[in-house]
């Protein structure tokens, strides 16, 4: 064997994943499914928000149809065989499963559209990972103040028990809810349904949320031995670093307030809220004369309650942005809503770092290395699973060398983590099977590796480069994979 083939062999034995590595792709209920008023579903609240708001969304469009995944999920089944992935995330729908938003009625229906679909997907090799809450809460629920309300730890811990017993048997993977920094802030600064209070409301959310997640785990408890699968809770983590020299103190705090609020508590030794978050929080809540901090201090038991509450540590990451402390009487908030206004912190993407068109996604993929060296310095070895990770096109095209591109590059930096730093990573995500229903963006911001044409009422779904590529290195469990040739267009 010549030299050249050894380092080639060398090279590439460097690009490829672990033994045991898994690929999976993702999907939400609300952004595929459709038929949002089949048999007795009930509206969620992004039905209500998308009906009554056409005018905030850019091309006006609903999710009634979407993907039409209810009646075409045999092509779903088929697109993620050719994929060769290990595993499918998607979402069960509450309105879908539980038209009351409680457990007293059990749609035979939903049921069986889930049964459905998790038995295909286990005829064909694939795992179910399921999402319990991805957003589509009932609007009964959502009336009742939703997050804000101390009764969704139990509603949410009846609908966990509801779906463990009707599909535990087979579902060995459960993320309880999908990105706290969601529901909860980005949705209290009037993103969507939220409900805009990003002084008490929103820390009232992620109190709930987190103590809802407990709740799940808890319950789980009663399965467990039984049914031997895993949970935890999807986070959205992005990775943040100083703009500048003297910026490093408040991009550790955004750090710890955007990422920690919603770990700490779930996945430290000692549990709780970040202390550096706690003591900030306090401070400027007795500063503007509230009687108690407008992040209501865990007691003693709920630190213990919902510390340790998990099986894996799993997250969601798309980009990075920049920190620097805002200036005396410059705005924060708004528009930016990446802003850190509880900290009066700017953040933005760093001007050479391209961006997707959708105006928030910068691709920095060494962003994803740091951000899982900076779990594994404030967790320690827990096993990791990227529950989301893609790129947003505007255009159509099957030509999407961007994302290709975007994938083979954090793909890269994601197998330093394993390789260079021993993160633990055990399974990655790519969002999204195909191009859906993104929320506030409507169908104008498409993150599919598959297109999806939402003109023609059969919703012809088409793979696109990106698609090939991912398949490839499923296939071969490596990076080591030429840019595939794809001929058609559109
Ligand atoms: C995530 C969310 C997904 C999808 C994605 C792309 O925050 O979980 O549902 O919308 O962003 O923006």
């Amino acid at each position: 064997m010549c030299l050249y083939s050894l380092l080639a062999g060398a090279a590439a034995g460097h690009h490829r994943f672990p033994d045991g590595f898994k690929f999976g792709v993702a999907t939400a209920a609300y952004q595929i499914e459709g038929s949002w008023n089949v048999s007795d579903k009930s509206p969620s609240m992004w039905d209500d928000w998308t009906q009554q708001n056409p005018h905030l969304i850019p091309d006006g469009s609903t999710a009634e149809v979407a993907c039409d995944s209810y009646n075409r999920w045999e092509e779903d089944i088929r697109m993620l065989k050719d994929l060769g992935v290990d595993y499918y995330r998607f979402s069960i729908s509450w309105p879908r499963l539980l038209p009351t938003g409680l457990p007293n009625q059990i749609s035979q229906d939903g049921v069986r559209y889930y049964n459905t679909l998790i038995n295909a997907l286990l005829q064909n090799g694939i795992q179910p990972y399921v999402t319990i809450y991805h957003w589509d809460m009932p609007r009964r629920i959502y009336n009742m103040g939703g997050w804000q309300n101390p009764l969704m730890i139990t509603w949410f811990g009846d609908l966990a028990r509801v779906m463990f017993s009707l599909f535990g048997d087979r579902v060995k993977t459960w993320l309880t809810i999908n990105e706290p920094l969601l529901v909860c802030d980005v949705s209290s600064q009037g993103w969507g349904p939220g409900k805009k209070d990003t002084e008490i409301g929103l820390h009232l959310c992620t109190r709930h949320v987190l103590l809802a997640h407990a709740r799940a785990y808890e319950i789980y408890g009663e399965f467990r031995e039984q049914q031997k699968g895993r949970l935890s809770i999807a986070n959205q983590f992005m990775w943040y670093e100083p703009e500048g020299p003297g910026d490093e103190e408040i991009t550790e705090l955004v750090l710890q307030y955007m990422n920690g609020r919603h770990a700490h508590p779930i996945f430290s030794k000692e549990g709780g809220w970040p202390p550096a978050v706690e003591r900030h929080v306090a401070k400027s809540s007795r500063d503007a004369g509230y009687g108690l901090s407008r992040l209501p201090p865990f007691s003693e038991e709920e630190i213990e309650y919902i510390r340790g509450s998990f099986d894996f540590l799993a997250f969601n990451h798309y980009t990075s942005q920049t920190v620097r402390a805002a200036r005396p009487g410059e705005p924060v908030g708004g528009d930016a809503f990446f802003d850190v206004p509880e900290l009066r912190a700017r953040t933005q993407g760093r001007p050479g770092w391209p961006a997707a068109e959708n105006g928030w996604l910068y691709v920095y993929p060494e962003g994803l290395r740091k951000i899982l060296g900076w779990l594994k310095q404030n967790y320690g070895d827990i096993d990791i699973i990227i529950t989301e990770n893609g790129y947003s096109t505007s255009v159509r095209s099957l030509q999407d060398d961007d994302r290709l591109h975007y994938y083979r590059e954090y793909l890269k930096q994601l197998l330093l983590a394993i390789e260079e730093d021993g993160v633990n990573v055990v399974a990655y995500t790519a969002w999204s099977l195909m191009d859906n229903f993104e929320w506030t963006d409507g169908y104008t911001s498409k993150f599919g590796i598959y297109d999806v044409d939402f003109s023609d009422p059969e919703r012809r779904r088409r793979p696109k480069k990106s698609a090939l590529f991912y398949r490839e290195v499923i296939r071969t469990r490596s990076l080591d994979v030429p840019d595939p040739h794809i001929k058609d267009e559109l």
